[in-house]
């Protein structure tokens, strides 16, 4: 049975993200003795991290998924061995609301003009750095999804090394989803907010330190929350979605979708000034994540999950919008902006099956891949993970693996093998949650045959509730 609700919030409102395989745990585990069906490969070495809101206190009125205070799960795997562990990431909300016994926050479906503090963008929201995990020069980084501060934490231990400020340089906040090059070592980041600039755009150099910062131009606040880069160039995006400000003098937070806007991508030197992005145009949508992008001939092409219609209609509760707006419906969609010309052609990869959560080999960000593992995203009212499918962009062939009824996902990124010379040179890794027995397991599948099954079940010693953005760290990168 699925363990009862431990936290609620002061809505009344039975919250779906709270309940079953959302429900946040309140224990803090290492274990590594650990039940393994099927053998672990044991040239799979490396760590498996994954992000994800999971509440410490009952929210001060109505909880939001995107509320929850981050906790990073992570399985250690060596020489056919794992290691679980999971951990809270200590912002400095956090720890203020540990010291107090209770949540000083209210989250981002109510007004927030008591909180505390919020980012340095003066967005008055809890930083709860719980959306994505990026490794970088040794140590990984915790991400907010509003911009927030960059918290490290030691891809091991999971302990909170502090807000990275990138050895002092970083002037300002960090979106969820920066890009590593990692041919270059560097890092590639924005961040963006509700008052001028509304994006700023730079690059953190091999040795940690922000070496680029330029400020873009925008027609008004936007909420982009991913980017692309190439061999030269990096890809930002200004799309139609963004906050209702008449919503927003009121305290509100409310999205609009604008169908009469473009989307719009601006294509920037790496190191380029403000006057040398290019804009390309293309149909109104919204994006969270990007796949891959690369440059091709005098063309740069961007691998995207395509939502087309970001604004449910309706008009239910607060807690029924919000679960329309998390919904994830989207689809794999490419874009081609032609450098010479400026033009941009679009259109779909895969125009049925709703996939998001890309992930491919990402010691190619930035060049040509052939393959992306995306999540299937399960036909149900709250986002569930049903399965693993696989885009073969030369051959268009498509492969999927569904985990079987009640088990659910998380994203699985590329785990190259020990050697591994290939994309698709290694495995996938995922933390899967059955909401019948409330337990969770890791699957290691083999990347190049997925709809084969996993290799290995490792059992886990408590429900990982599901959660956001996940990474694999290499073991050479370890050391
Ligand atoms: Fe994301």
């Amino acid at each position: 049975m699925v363990e009862s609700v431990v936290i609620v919030d002061e809505s009344g409102e039975p919250n779906p993200y709270l309940l079953g395989v959302y429900a946040p745990v309140q224990d803090e585990i290492t274990a590594d003795e650990l039940t393994v069906i099927g053998r672990i490969p044991a040239d799979l070495n490396g760590v498996y991290l994954r992000n994800g809101p999971n509440a410490r206190f009952p929210m001060k009125g109505r909880y939001h998924w995107f509320d929850g205070d981050g906790m990073v799960h992570a399985v250690h795997f060596e020489n056919g061995r794992a290691r679980y562990r999971n951990r809270w990431v200590r912002t400095r909300a956090f720890e203020a609301e540990s010291a107090a016994g209770r949540s000083l926050w209210t989250g981002v479906m109510e007004n927030p003009k008591d909180n505390p503090f919020g980012n340095a963008r003066g967005l008055p929201f809890k930083d709860t750095a719980n959306t994505d995990v990026i490794f970088h020069r040794g140590r990984v980084l915790a991400s907010w999804y509003l911009c927030g501060t960059p918290y490290g934490l030691d891809p091991l231990s999971l302990e909170t090394l502090g807000a990275d400020t990138l050895l002092d340089t970083l002037n300002g906040d960090f979106m969820a989803h920066p890009k590593v090059d990692e041919r270059t070592g560097e890092l590639f980041w924005f961040d963006y907010g509700p008052r001028p600039p509304y994006l700023r755009y730079g690059v953190v150099g091999p040795g940690g330190t922000v070496e680029h910062c330029v400020e873009l131009d925008l027609p008004g606040a936007r909420l982009p929350h991913d980017m692309a880069i190439t061999r030269n160039h990096a890809i930002l995006m200004d799309l139609p979605l963004y906050q209702d400000l008449d919503a927003a003098r009121q305290g509100r937070y409310k999205l609009t979708f604008n169908r009469e806007l473009p989307s719009r991508f601006g294509v920037i030197p790496r190191r380029g000034q403000a006057h040398e992005i290019r804009w390309f145009e293309a149909k109104p949508c919204y994006i969270y994540h990007v796949v891959n992008a690369w440059e091709e001939d005098d063309a740069i092409v961007m691998d995207v999950c395509r939502v087309s219609r970001p604004a449910p209609a309706g008009n239910g509760s607060p807690l029924s919008r919000m679960i329309s707006y998390l919904k994830l419906d989207a689809r794999m969609y490419r874009y081609r902006f032609d450098l010479r010309t400026g033009s941009t052609s679009e259109g779909y990869v895969d125009a049925d099956h709703n996939t998001e959560f890309p992930s491919i080999d990402a010691r190619s960000t930035g060049y040509p891949t052939r393959y992306a593992y995306n999540v299937s995203v399960a036909d149900a009212a709250t986002n569930l993970f049903d399965g693993l499918v696989r885009y073969d962009n030369v051959t268009g062939a498509k492969e999927t693996y569904f985990y079987g009824p009640g088990r659910y996902g998380s994203e699985a990124p590329f785990a190259p093998r020990d050697g591994s010379t290939g994309e698709d040179d290694g495995y996938l890794v995922s933390f899967v949650t059955d909401e019948r027995e409330g337990r969770s397991e890791v699957q290691i599948l083999d990347a190049s045959r997925i709809s084969d099954g996993p290799l290995a079940r490792v059992l886990l010693p408590q429900r990982v509730p599901l959660g956001f953005h996940a990474t694999w760290v290499r073991s050479e990168q370890l050391r």
